[in-house]
């Protein structure tokens, strides 16, 4: 805490007109002081019980998560054996964005998952055991199981849980443009339905791109009028972009008022390479 206070003065006393280095060297500092405050409450407050019996809605969070109670203690304990030595904090960790609880480790104090509420930590610095453990970190870290206080993990467990997921990025101006997920297109290439697929992926990105999709040809979005006329208006269209979010949404809504059956494949190219659709070089 001191250690906190000192660096929040200092960054007072700063003229941020001109202290571009000094000031990021100390928001690091500031926030390793920080986290680390946090996770030391964290860890006294994860104290304190006997360890043994998990309260049932908690037990069967960890198990719908980690498959098993002891599966979860297994890799709680495993990762604190592969920190022994060196430092580090072992947290149990829930992750509103995916609702389900992870094991994590947290370097430097700090390295928390972005949006994670953490509801258990160890210390696996080496100050918090060797006065009484010395170098024998697997004691110490059976001795800190033993003493697990489930009941206030089960507490701060109810309270992760209604904290909400991030809201999901909205575009409403594409909101009435009609999406084809990247499952249906690939069903519509095996089976050998007509169907007329776009790459609008931007020019400046397609100097770094090295693939494209197999069945698709690239078309530069910024000059649809060149193209427009290419295309066939008795077969439906698919235009995406790299992560389907913008300009293959943009590219259809313009081709549907031009009266073409145009669509964008959620999740563009990457969602195509992430269901292993097939590629091709892009020349
Ligand atoms: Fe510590």
């Amino acid at each position: 805490m001191n250690r906190l206070n000192a660096i929040s003065e200092e960054i007072e006393q700063l003229d941020l007109a001109t202290s571009g280095q000094s000031l990021a060297r100390l928001k690091r500092d500031e926030m390793v002081a920080l986290n680390s405050t946090l996770l030391h409450e964290l860890y006294f407050a994860s104290l304190g019980g006997d360890g043994r019996v998990l309260p049932d809605g908690l037990a069967s969070a960890i198990a719908k998560d980690f498959g098993s109670v002891d599966r979860w203690r297994q890799e709680f304990v495993g990762i604190a054996n592969g920190l022994a030595g060196g430092s580090g904090w072992v947290l149990l960790t829930y992750v509103p964005r995916d609702g389900r609880l992870v094991n994590q480790i947290a370097s430097d104090h700090a390295q928390s998952i972005a949006g994670g509420v953490p509801i258990l930590a160890l210390d696996m610095y080496e100050h918090a055991y060797h006065l009484e453990f010395g170098a024998n970190a697997t004691a110490y870290i059976a001795a800190f199981m033993r003493n697990i206080d489930w009941s206030a993990v089960k507490l701060r467990y109810e309270d992760a849980i209604k904290v909400a997921p991030p809201r999901p990025l909205e575009q409403k101006e594409f909101g009435d443009v009609p999406s084809i997920s990247v499952e249906e297109v690939r069903e519509m290439l095996t089976s050998g339905s007509p169907v007329q697929i776009i790459d609008t992926r931007p020019k400046h990105y397609t100097t770094k791109a090295q693939d494209i999709m197999e069945g698709a040809v690239w078309r530069d979005p910024e000059r649809l009028d060149d193209w427009i006329g290419t295309l066939s208006r008795t077969e439906p269209v698919v235009t995406f972009c790299v992560y389907g979010f913008h300009i293959g949404c943009q590219t259809a809504s313009a081709l549907r008022k031009a009266g073409f059956d145009a669509r964008y494949m959620a999740g563009g190219h990457y969602a195509w390479k992430a269901i292993k659709g097939p590629v091709k070089l892009f020349e």
